[in-house]
């Protein structure tokens, strides 16, 4: 009996395998070149590997190839880096839908805006949009700057120099502003669960990567029965837990404040179920890693260049002075110096490397026809490094981003914040945040190198992920310092 279930179980598999591959769309995915791949599992293997071997497998193959396709089983990937190609996914709504990845994230992000299916975006995005306004922006300042006044505060207790580990480091303070500003709760009586959410968030990315990855585990009732399922079900438990503390403290902070901060947004949110503010809370708090992750390299990117450092420190000092030694949106407004580094380091370490969309009807794309329904993964972090569009692409210079360099740059060759409708929301605001924390750190410190960025092994994330990042803080004693 278990002989005959084998048997027919093998043979559907070969059926399957017999339709993806050789009925119209397989055909015409199988065109497109790519590394190869074994019957049926395709180039699954190639990715069940560490996540420091997969990283360096997707830059391998986006440096060998413009358009490649890899197999995951049954399911066809393809990856692109070309501007153009990139314009035609990005630029229109055809192609708003987002990958399974994301759909493997439900659970964790509920049916929150960066990861709503297209029905449901749209309506989402115009309820969000209010709150990334200018005008609120202006008012998040202050929150900021007192963040940063936080982070320079942890480091001068330290007396003396003191060596950080970036994200971990940074991350904590960009946790702590996002969730005061977009959420108007504090989280500085909350440093126990903030640092156990932190963790949660970043286990649970693994998992999800883990799980795309092995598209058996995409069935629920299968993943639910390994050991992976069972720490993602205790993972999800604290990370719903913190966000229900916060969504609480929240509801205290507005009753203390009479609904100071983000009061479209929270009256918005109030008219929907617990689900979906936990959704959108959820989403919002995801804004923190991506900054933290910007922040991080381009301190130890400006650790490196001790000439690009000075300059930028010499900006923010003298902006200071002109200020009248205030540190405010003013002020912030007004380096654009410091404005360039940071495009230049988003540029070769954009936050988020990799997104994906699935094709709402068939494209073209180089020379191949791609089939609708196909998924579609965008290499940023390779589009940035493309040669024929960043002279030198390795070379870390802030002046590419000159307004006369700029003026005829392909608009898709450069979008840390990706590009078209479905961009990022917080993109102003992070922005700011990364300006507000550079500039008061840059003020205040002198910054050493310790892992050069050439030799830390980046590892394949939601977010960009290095091992270990670490610089050197010094402190600069100045008189009259005002941040
Ligand atoms: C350096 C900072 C940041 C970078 C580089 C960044 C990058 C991105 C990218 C590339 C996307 C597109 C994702 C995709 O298409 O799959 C995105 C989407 C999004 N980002 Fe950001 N982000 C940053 C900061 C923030 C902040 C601070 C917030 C919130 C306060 C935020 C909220 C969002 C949201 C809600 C979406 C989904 C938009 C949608 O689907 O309509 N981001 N971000």
């Amino acid at each position: 009996m278990l002989v005959i279930i084998l048997l027919l179980l093998i043979l559907i598999i070969l059926v399957y395998n017999y339709y993806v591959h050789y009925t119209k769309n397989g055909q015409l995915i199988n065109l497109i070149p790519g590394p190869l791949g074994y019957p049926i599992i395709g180039n699954t293997l190639q990715f069940l590997c560490s996540r420091e071997e997969q990283w360096k497998t997707l830059i391998t193959h986006a440096n060998q190839y413009v358009i490649h396709k890899v197999w995951i089983c049954f399911s066809p990937i393809i990856i692109i880096t070309d501007p153009d190609d990139i314009r035609k996914i990005l630029s229109n709504i055809i192609h708003i839908e987002k990958s399974t990845i994301y759909h493997i994230a439900e659970p964790w992000l509920g049916t929150s805006l960066g990861i709503s299916k297209a029905d449901k975006w749209h309506s989402r995005r115009k309820i969000l949009n209010p709150s990334f306004h200018f005008n609120i922006l202006q008012q998040f300042t202050e929150i900021l700057i007192k963040e940063s006044k936080n982070m320079i505060k942890c480091l001068k207790n330290a007396e003396g120099t003191v060596v950080k580990d970036l994200i971990p480091f940074v991350s904590e303070h960009t946790l702590n502003a996002i969730c005061e500003t977009a959420m108007g709760t504090s989280l500085q009586n909350l440093s126990t669960s903030q640092q156990q959410y932190r963790k949660a968030v970043h286990r649970m990315t693994e998992l999800i990567i883990y799980r795309f990855l092995r598209p058996w585990l995409h069935f629920d009732w299968i993943f639910s029965l390994t050991s992976k399922g069972r720490e993602h079900k205790k993972i999800l438990k604290i990370l719903h837990r913190f966000t229900e503390q916060i969504i609480a403290e929240r509801r205290l902070y507005h009753e203390r404040t009479n609904g100071q901060y983000l009061k479209e947004f929270d009256n918005l949110s109030a008219q929907r179920d617990d689900n979906e503010t936990i959704g959108i809370t959820e989403k919002r708090t995801i804004g923190w890693e991506t900054t933290a992750a910007a922040v991080s390299f381009i301190l130890a990117q400006l650790a490196e260049d001790k000439d690009i450092q000075d300059r930028v420190r010499n900006e923010v000092d003298s902006a200071i002075q002109g200020n009248e030694k205030k540190f405010n949106f003013k002020l912030l407004k007004q380096l654009p110096y410091l404005e360039r580094c940071i495009k230049e380091a988003l540029r070769l370490y954009p936050s988020v490397p990799f997104i994906s969309r699935i094709c709402g009807e068939d494209i073209k794309l180089q020379s191949y026809l791609v089939p609708a329904g196909t998924m579609i993964v965008i290499n940023i972090y390779a589009a940035h490094r493309n040669p024929n569009f960043w002279p030198n692409p390795q070379v870390f210079d802030p002046d590419r981003f000159l307004p006369e360099k700029i003026q005829n740059r392909h608009y898709y060759s450069y979008i840390p914040f990706s590009a078209g409708p479905r961009n990022c929301i917080g993109q102003q605001f992070g922005m700011l945040e990364i300006k507000t924390m550079i500039a008061s750190v840059i003020h205040n410190f002198y910054l050493e190198p310790i892992d050069y960025l050439k030799d830390v092994q980046l590892q394949t994330n939601i977010t960009l992920s290095p091992a270990q990042l670490r610089i050197r803080f010094i402190p600069i004693h100045k008189i009259n310092v005002s941040i």
